[in-house]
């Protein structure tokens, strides 16, 4: 699932997340990017409830990675959620393993991925949250 969606509610949005969530698999990694109350949070919660661990969600806001153990297609899988708004350099990032983890078969949704460019090429998908309005979200996927 690629291009721009107009969303009017936080359940569109979660919607929106679902459908592009069943295109993922091992390996894929999701850059995704958006100011503060865009709906990452909202757009993850969508992501879990495809892999079927809806009830693990919690915030990273304090920790770099929460995982979650999901299943896609009958097949057990890892979902990896970054945050790495606290981290404040490439090295500091480079010496938690961040790039094994990207690289590995899982799937990884990286929030505040764009502040470090040495990793840009890692990631398979991007996914943009912008502001359009009062209860209004416009969500692009490349
Ligand atoms: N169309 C919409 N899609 C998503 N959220 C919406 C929408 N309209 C309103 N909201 C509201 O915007 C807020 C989005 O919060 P959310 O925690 O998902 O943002 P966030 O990007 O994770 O912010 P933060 O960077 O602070 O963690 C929620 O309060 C939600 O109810
Ligand atoms: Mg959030």
């Amino acid at each position: 699932m690629r291009g721009e969606f107009l969303s009017s509610s936080p359940e569109q949005t979660r919607e929106y997340a679902r459908r592009f969530a069943a295109g993922l698999g091992p390996g894929d990694a999701v850059c995704m990017t958006g100011p503060l109350g865009a709906g990452k949070t909202e757009f993850m919660r969508g992501i879990t409830e495809v892999f079927g661990c809806e009830g693990q969600l919690s915030s990273p806001t304090f920790s770099l990675l929460n995982i979650y153990e999901g299943c896609m297609r009958g097949q057990q899988l890892e979902l990896h959620h970054f945050d790495l708004y606290r981290i404040e350099s490439e090295g500091e990032l480079e010496a938690t393993g961040f790039g094994e983890y990207l690289s590995g078969p899982f799937v990884s949704v990286v929030e505040w991925g764009e502040k470090f460019p040495s990793y840009h090429r890692s990631y398979t998908r991007r996914v943009v949250l912008d502001i359009a309005g009062e209860g209004m979200r416009k969500i692009t996927i490349t």
